[in-house]
């Protein structure tokens, strides 16, 4: 997980950012050449017969999507919203529609939508989509997501599947789901999906996990008569903030999947479709230091922005990583330990505890990195009424 190189851009950006308005730095920077290199390599280390699908989720800001589509096969939706905004900015793009608690609406959105694929998380909801098909006479294409447990497939913090979750169908529910697809004859399977788990930064773990995915999608083929074209093993490919260069091996993966497809010749097309892991690293939250403070033998940077704008820190209930761009004030702190706090009135709002710093003064920028991803659009934005950051998009757009 390299941001590192994107650290000069990021700097020159705060300096026009300083140098555009009179008021104090606050704002998101995105690196869109490094998003692009950072995809093209996750798509050129992956062997024949697989496929990536952006899961929008993460961040479907237009430039993003702009950026990665070269390189992705597709986009993934988790709601009607989402899957209108995709199709609105990638006309021609392949897309996906997953994710519990589908309206009859979005269900029909999607069937009537060319190109788009569903995958379904129920049988109530198997039933309602063959009914809508029939009613508006169009065919769908249509995975069964499942919700499986793997021996050995560990823990993570955000699990969705191996134990009750309101993901996907149990294998019990399969062959009243087969006999669905035969009762509907308008609903095309197309595979299963798998999505157990997120922030899994073991390589070696998700390989068992992806033969786990093809062994029984093997076996249920045979026992129910189908035939299984892709398997989706989802995404959940996990990013270490605290020490990035322990997050996924996305090279040694592909590396794992090679060998393993050559070892299954005719194998489905195995598709995957990660979010956070594609555009994490090219996005920087930015806020220049308004007040240093000290509080019960504590100091504090009271910081222009917070966690209204960038939710990550407690939503993933860590210290963020953050790089200090000074500039030409007198520091006010040396040598010191300082957390870093926003504008709201609410001591929640600390994007890191009690951080080294070697200088920090008033006016300086705290710049975030591995902000790209479930930042920005996961935020509590209109609370206090604060300002929006500026957004920043710099490279190919
Ligand atoms: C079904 C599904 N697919 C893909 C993703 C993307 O996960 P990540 O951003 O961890 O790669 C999620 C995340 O919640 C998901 O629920």
């Amino acid at each position: 997980m390299n941001f590192a190189a994107s650290l000069p851009r990021i700097q020159a950006a705060i300096g026009s950012l300083r140098s555009q308005a009179s008021e104090p730095v606050c704002a998101y920077v995105y690196d869109l050449d490094a998003l692009a290199a950072h995809a093209r390599h996750m798509r050129e280390a992956l062997p024949m017969g697989c496929e990536i699908y952006y899961a929008a989720k993460a961040n479907a800001d237009a430039p993003i999507l702009k950026a990665l589509a070269p390189w992705v096969h597709g986009f993934e939706a988790a709601s009607g919203g989402e899957l209108r905004w995709l199709r609105s900015q990638q006309a021609s793009k392949p897309l996906l529609l997953g994710g519990p608690g589908k309206l009859d609406s979005e269900l029909a959105e999607a069937i009537a939508e060319p190109g788009c694929t569903l995958h379904v998380e129920s049988l109530g909801e198997l039933r309602r989509l063959g009914a809508i098909s029939q009613n508006m006479q169009r065919q769908v294409t249509l995975f069964l997501r499942m919700n499986i447990a793997v021996e050995g497939m560990g823990e993570s913090r955000l699990v969705m599947g191996g134990k009750p979750t309101p993901f996907g169908m149990d294998e019990s529910d399969l062959a009243q789901a087969v006999a669905l697809l035969r009762e509907y004859p308008l609903l095309t399977f197309e595979g299963f999906h798998f999505h157990l788990m997120s922030h899994q930064h073991d390589a070696a773990l998700q390989l068992r996990l992806v033969d786990a995915y093809l062994d029984i999608a093997q076996r249920w083929e045979h026992e129910h008569g189908l035939t299984v074209r892709t398997v989706n093993a989802g995404g959940g490919f996990g990013v270490d903030y605290a020490q990035p260069e322990n997050s996924f091996d996305w090279t040694s993966f592909c590396e794992g999947l090679r060998e393993r497809l050559g070892r299954r010749p005719g194998a489905p097309v195995l598709r995957f479709e990660p979010g956070r892991f594609v555009s994490v690293a090219c996005g920087w939250y930015v806020m220049e230091v308004l007040d240093i403070k000290r509080s019960h033998g504590e100091h504090f940077a009271v910081a222009r922005g917070g966690t209204h704008h960038f939710r990550t820190p407690p939503a993933q209930g860590h210290d963020h990583p953050f790089q200090v761009i000074r500039g030409d004030n007198e520091p006010v702190l040396r040598n010191a330990h300082v957390t870093l706090v926003g504008q709201l009135c609410t001591p929640k709002d600390v994007l890191a505890r009690q951080q080294p710093v070697n200088e920090l003064a008033i006016g300086d920028c705290l710049a975030f990195p591995l902000a790209g991803a479930y930042a920005w659009n996961i935020s509590h934005q209109n609370f206090l009424m604060h300002a929006p950051p500026r957004m920043m998009y710099l490279g190919s757009e």
